[in-house]
This record gives structure tokens, sequence and C-alpha cells, in this order.
């Protein structure tokens, strides 16, 4: 057995599920454990990289439609999920902002530090707008304040739907689905089905970035749990599914090596053994449509760059 159970471990449900990610046969751990300030931070850092493109390509789409789907929508409150450091929210509020319907923003993200600087800083970038953040994990729940200017606008950007696993995607979009008003709208990013090997370069960049961000699970494990990660005895796997399409991310074992987690207990790697940090699912409208009809959304709108490279879609409620 790769845990050894410890009696501690009903306590947290964190330990818990690291416990049963850490004891699968395909040691798996949710990419949310990427996301400590430092995790955003190389994130935010992969952005940036000439390999990655979806987040230059969303950001194309945003420019283009925004101004005028907010003024048609006449959006009063932007409720972004996942929200990071809300680069990408400027240009939805910049819309609001033109219309003349800015009126409140609710940035949801797992990492509360990263989470209190954006809202200081939106604050001041847009006196009038109410910013009133929500940490949440969305993979369990929205943690929404009620009674909100309505219509509001649901964004869950990035292509970050790609990270769950369709099952969990499904659940998560219900849940948007059951916060949405009549009039409300979802605004999703997804990264389209492409030649692979443009897909692959953008999770193997030439300066090593996203294995750091790799790595970087390592770390929040060491920090948050007390764990005694090496990682710098991991390697960086990223490669793509051609039949469930979509990148798998792992980290390699580099030899056989035992890691102890306080309360877990010890978790034995074999030389070469991987755990798998993250899958980012690809998409095209079908897939898209998959999701969305059994959470009671449709695609009222589908948008992509010039290169077809990313997508945006607007859901409404069913
Ligand atoms: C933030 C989930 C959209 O899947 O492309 C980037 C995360 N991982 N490089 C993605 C990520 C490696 C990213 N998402």
């Amino acid at each position: 057995m790769a845990v050894r159970a410890h009696p501690d471990l009903g306590t947290s449900p964190i330990l818990r599920e690291v416990a049963e990610g850490l004891s699968a046969p395909q040691k798996e751990l949710s990419p949310k454990y990427f996301y400590d300030h430092r995790g955003s931070e190389l994130f935010e850092e992969i952005t940036r990289l000439p390999e990655y493109y979806p987040t230059r390509a969303e950001r194309s789409i945003l420019e283009e439609w925004m101004p005028e789907l907010v003024a048609r929508l006449g959006t009063r409150t932007l409720l972004e999920l996942g929200a990071g450091s809300a680069e990408k929210s400027r240009v939805i509020l910049d819309a609001m902002r033109a219309a003349g319907t800015a009126e409140r923003y609710v940035p949801i993200d797992v990492s509360a530090t990263f989470l209190s600087q954006t809202a200081a800083r939106l604050r001041r970038e847009y006196p009038g707008l109410s910013v009133e953040p929500a940490v949440a994990d969305i993979a369990e729940e929205l943690n929404l304040p009620r009674r909100l200017p309505r219509p509001a606008l649901f964004a869950f950007l990035g292509s970050t739907i790609g990270n769950f696993y369709p099952p969990s995607a499904i659940r998560l979009l219900g849940r948007v689905r059951a916060a949405m008003e009549p009039g409300d709208r979802f605004l999703m990013g997804a990264d389209l089905r492409k030649d692979v090997a443009r897909i692959e370069a953008a999770y193997n960049d030439s300066r090593g970035v996203t294995a750091e961000f790799n790595r970087n699970m390592l770390r929040v494990l060491n920090q948050e749990l007390g764990a005694d990660f090496d990682p710098e005895a991991f390697g960086h796997l990223a490669f793509y599914d051609t039949v469930a399409h979509r990148i798998e991310m792992h980290l390699v074992s580099d030899g056989r090596q035992t890691v102890s987690i306080p309360g877990i207990g010890q978790v034995e790697f074999a030389a070469g053994e991987t755990l798998r940090t993250e899958i980012s699912c690809k998409h095209d409208r079908a897939s898209v449509a998959a999701l969305f009809e059994p959470a009671g959304l449709r695609i009222e709108s589908w948008r992509t760059d010039p290169e077809g490279l990313f997508a945006l879609v607007v859901g409404a409620p069913v």
C-alpha cells in the first residue's frame, strides 16, 4: 500500500483528499494545489510565454466582443469564477463602465491573498464599482453573496473548465445555472482542439516556467501540510491524449523515494512513477454543448479568434 492510514485522517477534508489521491493506482491531486501566492504568480508568468497562446487568443476575443455584448445585456454585476489577478476582467469591467452599468464585481478564487490584492487594486482603478470578493473552491461551492444587481454575467475564463473531468464540469456548470436568474448570462472560455504540437508546446515551454509551476504543487504540500517532498527530485511531463482530447500534466519521480506527510503517513514513489497534477480538456462546439445541456444551459453565441485557437461561449439558462 502506498499510503499508511493514520488515526488523524478523518479530521481534515484536505488531508483526506490528498491521502485518497496519493493512494490511487495512478496518483493524482487537484490542480487547485498549484495556487498559493507563488503558484498564482507562476501562472501569470505562463500567460506571458510565447508558447502559451490561450490567454492572448481569449483576450483578443474579449476586446472585440465585450463592448457590444455587455451593452446589449446591460450587465450590472460581473461574477468571475477563478478570478486570479483579474487581468481579463478589466476588459469586461471597462465595457460595463463604458455602458454606464458597472455596479458590482464579485471575484471568486481559492487563493485568498491573491484575491484581496486584486480586490484592493480594482477598487482604486474603478471608483464607484463595489468589489465584493468571495473565497471559494469552485469545485465544491460558489459561495455567492445574495442580492446582486441584475442582470449578472457569470464569467469563467481562461479555459479553466478544462481542469474538470466532464462529470465534475457538468456539476460545476449546474451550480452556476442554479445561481442564474432569467436575464443573466454565462461567459465561458474554452481552449479548442488543434494541432497536437501546438498544444503540447504550450505546456512544455522552453524556459521551464510550466515545469516550475508543476513542481510548485509539491512546495504547496510542504508548506500547507508539512510534507517533505523534494521538488527537485521530480520531473515535469505534459502530453496530449488524442482520445480524451486533453493535456495531462504529471510529476515524474526521478528515483525510488518515500515522502512523509503528517497525518497521512509515508507515501512511496517508484522510480519513474508519476503523480497526475492536472488535466486540461480541449473542446469543440459539440463537446461544449455536451457539458452545457445536462447543466440546463444552451449555447447562445460562440466566437473564436481569427486563428480558431480559442472560443468564448455565451450560455443562457434553458
Ligand atoms: C488555468 C487551467 C486554464 O489548463 O492551460 C497552464 C493551467 N497549466 N499551464 C491550462 C495551466 C499549465 C491552465 N488553466
